[in-house]
């Protein structure tokens, strides 16, 4: 039986299917049925978060999420801005993994 650790940040359903979340201080997630992809909250046109109230991230058919200050549009799979003021920058990948319902981030314990 697995414990969470402290790299658990989140269950996979507490991620609204096509939307997003912030699991962890700075850290987004996004879901798209049973896949998940995680992003430091910060977009890369001015350095501030993508979303200006707790939890409210605009996406856009479960596939692109919308900064909320300036519209850059973000693909779900590699965080790569596809339209908008910092076209073809990216989100600060966080590498993680589903394991048994709960997303966990990969490598050596957050804390
Ligand atoms: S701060 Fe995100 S698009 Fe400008």
């Amino acid at each position: 039986m697995s414990h969470p650790t402290s790299n658990d940040i989140c269950a996979l359903h507490d991620v609204p299917d096509g939307g997003g979340v912030e699991a962890a201080p700075s850290i987004l997630v996004l879901r798209r049925g049973g896949e998940a992809w995680a992003y430091r909250n910060v977009c890369p046109h001015f350095s501030i978060p993508l979303n200006y109230e707790p939890d409210a991230f605009w996406t856009y058919e479960g596939s692109l999420l919308m900064c909320a200050h300036h519209s850059a549009m973000f693909r779900f799979e590699d965080g790569v801005c596809v339209d908008g003021p910092c076209l073809g920058a990216s989100l600060r990948r966080i590498p993680i993994r589903i394991e048994n319902g709960r997303v966990v981030i990969e490598g050596p314990d957050i804390t």
